[in-house]
């Protein structure tokens, strides 16, 4: 009896690296990787998040060393997140013109304006007492449209200021109809919204609150972050109203547990798409590598390219300037 050989042999294109390479259908490039960066208001040296190896609370010195590197090394954005010394119930610190925010993202323009593009979230959370993403009503509650008006100030704090990119993380219902109209009405016409626009109640944000001191006090934010197991349909409306709200880009949060999500995204719509890499996509990979559990430096590639294959345009990941580098 004769053997039965294939008549196709997809191996033949995987045996050597050059092969691979030549054929590689997914392919990074810094220039779409965004590095979320974290400054904190009067501190005198940068302090460790030990939820995050190797991520840093910046002071505004070292902010502008690690905006420098990520410059240099080809990087397409940075994104602020600020930690303000003193917090209240309705967040001030967000539209504070001498606010850590506003100054920091003033000193970022200055420094890497030119090479970068500098880009600020826009939430209440970190500048709250209560950690929650908006005004509370009486009953504890977010107040939806209360918290319209702070996001509508702290956009345009932060434009005045600087910000090259407005991107508003809070899941208010209206947030980017209510900021575009204030942007406007403030000569910042040209400033892009990039809308975090499906933002899901997830566990791996757990290191970030730790990095930018936001954990809610009570409760959570399962009231206006999407529900993991929710309709796929509400994902899609999110992203349709905000761009009849005037968004010029959109983003889906986390990535690497949602990379269905982003898929659909992507096939919807015609703007740029981003997927931010979270806290604990990070920490996870960083822990089973500390412990020698798994191959750091693959694991990192292999879930950037899932999310660019998945149809990311740009990545928000907390390894942008070390991936940069490595890409060159
Ligand atoms: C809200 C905001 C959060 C993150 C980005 N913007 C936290 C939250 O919604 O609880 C999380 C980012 C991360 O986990 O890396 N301002």
């Amino acid at each position: 009896m004769t053997a039965q050989f294939p008549v196709a042999r997809p191996r033949r294109l995987r045996r050597t690296a050059a092969m691979r390479r030549m054929v590689a259908g997914t392919r990074l490039h810094p220039s779409e990787l965004v590095l979320p960066v974290f400054v904190k208001e009067g501190i005198d040296e940068p302090s460790p998040v030990t939820s995050m190896p190797g991520v840093l609370q910046h002071t505004r010195d070292s902010l502008l060393k690690a905006a420098n590197e990520a410059a240099q090394a080809g990087v397409g954005g940075l994104i602020l997140f600020g930690v303000p010394e003193v917090k209240d119930a309705r967040g001030s610190a967000a539209d504070d013109p001498e606010g850590i925010v506003q100054r920091a993202v003033a000193d970022l323009v200055a420094e890497v304006g030119d090479a970068l593009v500098v880009m600020t979230d826009t939430c209440l959370d970190e500048f709250t007492d209560h950690g929650h993403c908006g005004v509370l009503t009486p009953d504890g509650e977010v107040d939806n449209d209360v918290t319209l008006e702070r996001y509508a100030a702290a956009a345009v704090a932060q434009a005045r200021a600087g910000s090259q990119v407005i991107a508003p993380s809070g899941m208010m219902d209206g947030q980017v109809a209510a900021i575009r109209a204030a942007l406007d009405a403030d000569g910042f016409e040209q400033i892009p919204i990039l809308a975090y626009s499906v933002k899901y109640a997830s566990a791996f944000y757990g290191p970030f609150r730790e990095a930018a001191e936001c954990a809610p006090q009570f409760g959570d934010r399962n009231a206006y972050q999407q529900d993991g197991a929710g309709p796929v349909g509400e994902a899609l409306r999110e992203v349709r109203l905000d761009l009849e709200e005037g968004a010029d880009a959109v983003m889906v949060k986390p990535a690497l547990a949602y990379l269905d999500i982003l898929r659909q995204v992507r096939d919807l719509v015609d703007v740029p798409v981003a997927a931010y890499q979270v806290s604990g996509e990070y920490s996870m990979i960083e822990a089973a590598a500390a412990n020698g559990w798994i191959d750091r430096d693959r694991a990192i590639m292999e879930s950037l390219v899932a999310i660019r294959r998945a149809g990311a345009d740009m990545i928000l990941t907390y390894w942008a300037t070390e991936v940069a580098r490595k890409l060159g």
